[in-house]
C-alpha cells in the first residue's frame, strides 16, 4: 500500500482527482468504481471543475458505484443514484447509460446482484476504484464479519452505520436497514484502488487499515493484500500513524 499524506481535504480531493483524470485521459475504455458519502464530494467537484474548463471528457467512461440502499426510489433524495446524479453525473456530460448503480428496487435483489457482477465483468473489470472508509472498517457496505470471498450481495446495515448515515435523513427511522453492495472480492478485483481518508475521526480506522491484522472483523484490512492500493489521507486522519 502506498500512503500519500496531504495537508487537508482540498489537497486530498485534488490528488485523487488527478489520479482519476490520469485513467480517463490515457485509457481507451476507462472503467471507474465510485463511492458516495462525504469523503469523495471534493473529488467530484474537482472533476466537475476540470470538465467545465474543457480539460477532460467523460464520454468514453463507464462507472460502477459500490452500493445502493434497498427500498428507496431512484429519485429519492437519499438514494445513491440521486447523489451521483447531483454531485457528479449531470455536470460532466457522461452518457447516463454508461453509469451503473445496483438497483435497490429490483424485484429479485439476488438476481440483480448477479447481474451487477456480470456487468462489471463485461466492462472488463474496474480500472480504478474509489473507496471511502467506514469507522468500523467497512468498505462499500461490507460490514465487519463479511467474508473476504463475498461478491455483490444484500446486507443488513449495522446500527453504527445507520447512525453515521442518519445525518443525511430527517430521522434515523428513515435510514434503510438493507443495502446492496459490491462484495469484498469484487472490490479486490479492481486493478487499482484509491482509499480516501479525511479527518481526525477516521484516524483510528486508518491506523487499523495500515497496521492492524488482516481480519474479516475489519473489512478494509484486506486492502493490505491488494497489489495496487493508494491511500490518500489528510494530516488529521494520519494523526495516529
Ligand atoms: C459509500 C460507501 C461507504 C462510505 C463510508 C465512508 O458508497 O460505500 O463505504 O465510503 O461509509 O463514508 P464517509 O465518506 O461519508 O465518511
Amino acid at each position: 500500500m502506498e500512503l500519500i499524506k496531504v495537508r487537508n481535504y482540498e489537497e486530498l480531493s485534488e490528488y485523487a482527482g488527478k489520479l482519476v483524470l490520469e485513467k480517463v485521459n490515457t485509457l481507451e475504455n476507462p472503467v471507474l468504481g465510485l463511492a458516495t458519502g462525504s469523503t469523495p464530494e471534493g473529488l467530484y467537484q474537482y472533476l466537475i471543475n476540470q470538465y467545465k474548463e474543457g480539460k477532460v471528457s467523460f464520454e468514453h467512461v463507464v462507472t460502477f458505484n459500490l452500493d445502493e440502499y434497498v427500498g428507496l426510489e431512484k429519485d429519492d433524495i437519499n438514494s445513491y443514484n440521486y447523489y451521483m446524479n447531483e454531485k457528479l453525473f449531470k455536470h460532466i456530460g457522461i452518457p447516463r447509460n454508461q453509469t451503473y448503480l445496483p438497483d435497490g428496487n429490483a424485484i429479485d435483489l439476488n438476481e440483480e446482484a448477479t447481474n451487477y457482477e456480470n456487468r462489471i465483468k463485461q466492462a472488463g473489470n474496474i480500472d480504478l476504484q474509489i473507496l471511502g472508509l467506514g469507522l468500523n472498517g467497512h468498505i462499500g457496505f461490507n460490514e465487519p464479519g463479511t467474508p473476504f470471498t463475498s461478491r455483490t450481495h444484500i446486507v443488513q446495515l449495522d446500527e453504527s452505520t445507520r447512525q453515521a448515515n442518519a445525518r443525511f435523513f430527517i430521522s434515523i427511522d428513515e435510514v434503510p436497514s438493507q443495502a446492496i453492495t459490491m462484495g469484498i472480492e469484487t472490490i479486490m478485483e479492481s486493478k487499482q484502488i484509491v482509499l480516501l481518508v479525511s479527518g481526525e475521526g477516521k484516524a483510528e480506522a486508518l491506523h487499523r487499515v495500515i497496521n492492524g491484522e488482516v481480519s474479516e472483523e475489519f473489512p478494509a484490512s484486506i486492502l493490505q493484500k491488494h497489489p495496487h492500493v493508494i491511500i490518500v489521507a489528510d494530516e488529521a486522519a494520519c494523526k495516529l500513524l
